[in-house]
């Protein structure tokens, strides 16, 4: 008999994570049937990575609607999802992280009595409102789950102050290790030749030093994204001899004021959402990185680029502890100060840009493998 697993996503960030994991179950297709459902919280930023990785999924559940709401878009994710569970039955269903997709698949799930695999499991700033709805959903997730793989000891910590048990959380580094050093190396073999790649070595000046921007969070929706977009006038102007360039977040309420605020100044780049690899080869590029991504905050260790990340709160505090990343919030103040340092005193540039991996060493989708392997076993055995 083989055990049938669902892996669930549905926005840019779950899939790149979920890849890895994806091609890893499919080396073991003699055990496990898995089959994939993508929700399509988002479209085309989601299309990029299934394409980048060649997977095609077996449900497509296409729900993106323009500047869609919460509300409408959990109930949809719900329901839509139901017929997918009655129909495959899955024994395991595997969510990831903390988006809409993730709170309202382990929802479904649960009530389809299948296991709950949990990746990303455990971060948790404390704070319900920030960052929003992220907080909520992995709480909620977290409480229904079934299995915890949690990146971290800090995050493994977390789950068990919320009383989970010890035997149901498994620290195996994050998934997005796994799929950095896989692009990595693709990126930089001999035979790429993505046209974005193309395409951006026409557009950098290899004289001026990179600035790498991405935001899309929702509580910096409104006042905060003015405030970065003022901050990053007054970074152009004071600093000619940088270039930032911004892939800008399919998000109307980003799109908006960023275009609005930041066209037409010549050392600022405002781009389409890169693909994966086009944005790994950017980061590589960069000299520093201004960002309210969770992945970003990741992935920049591992490529010894200093991070000043939008944002109040993370629940990624390994990085900050160590010194490489910064939490600058969106006061456009602290975002100018912190830039004008990194760019120009030559000992903080070195304290912040060194390279470490506290979020994994790329095993993590096999270890998270070999744990369902032992779990399956007491499964079968039961039964
Ligand atoms: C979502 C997640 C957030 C995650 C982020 C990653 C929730 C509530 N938010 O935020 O946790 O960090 O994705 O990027 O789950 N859009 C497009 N095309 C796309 C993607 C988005 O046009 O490919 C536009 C649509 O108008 C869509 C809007 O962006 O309605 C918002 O998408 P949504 O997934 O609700 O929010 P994000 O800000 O992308
Ligand atoms: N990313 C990408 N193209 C871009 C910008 C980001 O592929 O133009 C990748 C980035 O490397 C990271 C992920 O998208 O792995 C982060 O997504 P996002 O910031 O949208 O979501 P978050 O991580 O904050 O949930």
């Amino acid at each position: 008999m083989k055990i049938k697993n669902l892996i669930i996503f549905g926005t840019r960030p779950e899939a790149i994570k979920m890849a890895p994991l994806v091609k890893e179950f499919e080396k073991h297709s003699d055990k496990f049937t898995t089959k994939i459902c993508i929700t399509a919280q988002h479209r085309e930023m989601l299309d990029q990575v299934l394409s980048f990785f060649e997977i095609i999924p077996d449900f497509d559940l296409d729900l993106m609607k323009p500047n869609q709401n919460l509300y409408s878009l959990t109930s949809d994710i719900i329901t839509n999802l139901k017929p997918v569970l009655e129909k495959f039955q899955p024994d395991y269903v595997f969510v990831h992280g903390d988006t809409t997709t993730t709170m309202a698949a382990s929802i479904s799930a649960f009530y389809s009595g299948a296991k709950i695999c949990h990746v990303e499991a455990g971060l948790r700033t404390f704070n319900m409102k920030s960052p929003y709805p992220e907080e909520m959903n992995r709480t909620v997730t977290g409480a229904i789950a079934d299995i915890h793989f949690s990146p971290t000891p800090t995050s493994k910590q977390n789950l068990l102050d919320e009383n989970k048990k010890q035997d149901c959380i498994f620290i195996t580094g994050n998934t997005v290790i796994d799929a950095l050093l896989f692009s990595v190396k693709k990126v930089n073999s001999n035979g790429f030749n993505d046209n974005e790649v193309q395409h951006l070595k026409t557009i950098l000046n290899p004289n001026k030093k990179l600035i790498l921007i991405t935001g899309h969070r929702r509580e910096n929706h409104g006042q905060g994204f003015i405030n970065i977009c003022e901050a990053l006038k007054k970074i152009a102007r004071e600093h000619p001899n940088t270039q930032i360039v911004y892939p800008v977040h399919l998000n109307p309420n980003v799109q908006k004021p960023v275009y609005e605020l930041l066209n037409n100044i010549s050392n600022i780049q405002l781009i389409k959402p890169l693909s994966y690899p086009a944005f790994v080869w950017l980061m590589e590029k960069a000299y520093l990185i201004i960002t309210d991504s969770g992945g970003v905050q990741e992935e920049a260790p591992s490529l010894g680029k200093p991070v000043l990340v939008l944002r109040d709160t993370t629940e990624r505090p390994e990085a900050v502890d160590v010194g490489t990343v910064l939490l600058v919030g969106t006061d456009q103040n602290k975002i100018v100060k912190e830039t004008r340092k990194l760019l120009l005193d030559d000992s903080a540039y070195c304290n912040m840009s060194k390279l470490h991996n506290p979020y994994g060493d790329g095993t993590a989708c096999e270890q998270i493998v070999n744990h369902i392997i032992m779990d399956s076993m007491k499964f079968i055995s039961s039964n």
